[in-house]
């Protein structure tokens, strides 16, 4: 093999990687959708955000969720009397989220939507607002998949309409920490299967790419009394990958994608950024 088709070969197997490490990266923590519920059960402030936006806009308004996942903020919205269009890549979290629509009898005012939030398959103008709550957009790797998204959200909003997200803001101190160190390891019980396990992760950080790959693990929880050590291998690692969004570029896929920036503060009680590490949290209108 000459020198330059070695180096070929393993730049292509190195981009393999990255492909199939990215793919995991959005679908490992999403295929236990009762896990997530449990995981994500304290998280109340973003549901009080979304739904006093939709109340602002008007009674009964037409929404878009990107990333809808098993319906943690469709529903609230849905039982306010929005119509919700529910749209998730992932089938485990839409099938939690339509079992609980049923169960609740909510199922004239969703819509679920197996689809990706990059090609949305929802006709021009049909929105009063469309939203991408936590972190969403972050499974967006490329500035490519960024701007396709921004501009699909554009598209199906009427004039006049809002785009309103939250991702996290890139902490430079966390996303150096070592990889190799288990951090918030935490007990606790699975909510179905009743098991004892221990929660843990790491992580590290491509700054070319800006992607932050968290590994989750889950392993059997140690006997009362005795330490957590954790073992060779993990009883479950579930693969994380984040993109991280600066806010110079949040401002620009914005205005790229023809879209106006009408608030970026730092969290939902509208802290301006300088002053928290927190989120972003975005509110952007279609020019009438
Ligand atoms: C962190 S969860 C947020 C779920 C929900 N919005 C919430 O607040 O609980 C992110 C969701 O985005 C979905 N997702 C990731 N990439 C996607 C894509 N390209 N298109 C559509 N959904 C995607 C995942 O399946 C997951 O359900």
């Amino acid at each position: 093999m000459t020198r330059s088709a070695g180096k070929r070969r393993s730049s292509e197997a190195a981009s393999a990687t990255e492909r199939r490490l990215l793919d995991a990266g959005t679908r490992d923590h999403y295929q236990d959708a009762a896990l997530y519920d449990f995981e994500y059960s304290d998280r109340v402030e973003d549901i009080l955000h979304y739904r006093a936006l939709a109340a602002e806009q008007g009674d009964s308004i037409k929404i878009l969720e990107l990333g809808a996942g098993t319906g943690r903020i469709t529903v609230p919205l849905a039982r306010d009397s929005h119509r919700v269009t529910a749209l998730d890549a992932c089938a485990p979290m839409l099938e939690s989220l339509r079992a609980t629509v049923t169960r609740l009898g909510l199922g004239e005012s969703v819509t679920p939507l197996e689809a990706d939030m990059r090609e949305v398959p929802v006709a021009d103008e049909q929105m009063d607002l469309v939203i991408a709550p936590f972190n969403a957009l972050m499974h967006l790797y490329r500035w490519s998949d960024l701007l396709a998204c921004f501009r699909e959200a554009r598209r199906v909003l009427r004039p006049g309409g809002t785009f309103a997200f939250d991702v996290q803001m890139p902490d430079l101190e966390w996303l150096r920490w070592d990889p190799d160190v288990r951090h918030a390891v935490t007990k606790f019980v699975h909510p179905v299967t009743r098991d004892k396990l221990v929660y843990s992760t790491n992580h590290n950080y491509d700054p070319a790419t800006q992607i932050c790959h968290i590994r989750i693990y889950y392993d059997e929880a140690p006997p009362a009394g005795r330490r957590f050590v954790p073992p060779a291998a993990p009883r479950r690692l579930v693969h994380l990958a984040h993109r991280q969004i600066f806010p110079e570029e949040l401002r620009l896929l914005v205005a790229t994608a023809g879209l106006e920036l009408r608030s970026l503060t730092a969290d939902f009680a509208g802290r301006p950024l300088a002053e928290a590490q927190d989120s972003q949290v975005a509110i952007c209108g279609k020019p009438r």
